[in-house]
């Protein structure tokens, strides 16, 4: 059987020392994070609500700005542009998905790139392509790669398969697989691929962010893998009191048994998204304030 990777005690340890190394500033003002929800979307309500929790709790000051679900792009730039003019401002998160008549890739660049603590912006990902330290790395990977090290799996020339192609977290995921230092042999998988099944049975590490439940199945991974398991999907159920429950992409009961390491959903990489934002926000701060 596997050994479970607790996302939430990796995350507990990560704010912690965070808590730690802002308590060591001593500074006129403490670091602050924006962040803009647009609409009134249930997941994305939770997700901001937690973010702010965490922030409180590290002493990162947070300001929520919730627009309307029918805002114009105009509106929301004009936001955008008020917090990158506002020197008490150090990052700036816009929470996705945006209503449909919203440009995410206009919105993510509209941040200035020495606040987007999601490196979601062309600037960051240039910059992450080039392996330079000065990137802002988007949270959901960049916490990966932490869960990785710190459970201490060696991805040095083994191959990693990376299964979704989005810009959030399959893109720069294959990036930081085959940066120096993690040194994977890494392919990347989408809703296209052909043998899926056989591609990701040759994975060491195979990360699963596809969006859809139960997609990889026992059969399509290696004995002694380590699984990564990316998606958070509300199925319905009778046993909740919300009438829902959280899934991964992976078939947890039956992938489990088979591999070294797997997360669980949830528990698993969602709480160290929310750790890497506060760590990103910590690094904007120190950039802003010259530390
Ligand atoms: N929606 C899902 N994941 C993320 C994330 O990491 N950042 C933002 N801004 N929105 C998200």
């Amino acid at each position: 059987m596997a050994e479970i990777i607790d996302g939430n005690a990796v995350a507990s340890s990560v704010h912690r020392e965070l808590k730690e190394e802002l308590a060591g500033i001593s500074a006129a003002r403490r670091p602050c994070v924006a962040f803009i929800r647009v609409g009134e979307d249930p997941a994305s309500v939770s997700y901001v609500r937690k973010k702010e929790r965490v922030a409180a709790e590290i002493g990162i000051e947070s300001r929520l700005h919730v627009l309307p679900e029918n805002t114009q792009q105009n509106e929301l730039n004009a936001l955008i542009d008020s917090l990158n003019a506002d020197g008490g401002v150090d990052a700036i998160l816009v929470q996705a998905p945006l209503p449909k008549q919203l440009s995410e890739r206009d919105t993510f660049n509209r941040v200035r790139a020495d606040k987007d603590v999601d490196g979601f912006s062309n600037a960051n990902l240039g910059l992450l392509c080039q392996e330079d330290p000065r990137a802002f790395v988007a949270c959901t990977p960049a916490g990966i790669v932490e869960l990785i090290r710190r459970s201490g799996v060696n991805t040095s020339g083994r191959r990693a398969v990376v299964v979704g192609r989005s810009l959030i977290v399959g893109k720069p995921m294959a990036l930081l697989l085959m940066k120096k230092g993690m040194d994977a042999t890494v392919t990347v998988c989408h809703s296209k691929s052909e043998k899926l099944a056989e591609i990701c049975a040759q994975a060491d590490i195979l990360i699963a962010a596809v969006g859809r439940p139960q997609t990889i199945s026992a059969d399509m991974v290696k004995e002694g893998a380590c699984v990564i398991d990316v998606g958070i999907n509300r199925v319905p159920s009778s046993s909740t009191k919300s009438g829902y429950k959280l899934v991964g992409d992976v078939d947890f009961e039956n992938v489990a048994p088979k591999c070294s390491k797997i997360t669980p959903v949830p528990g698993g990489v969602g709480p160290m998204t929310v750790a890497m934002l506060m760590k990103n926000t910590l690094a904007a701060y120190k950039r802003h304030m010259g530390i």
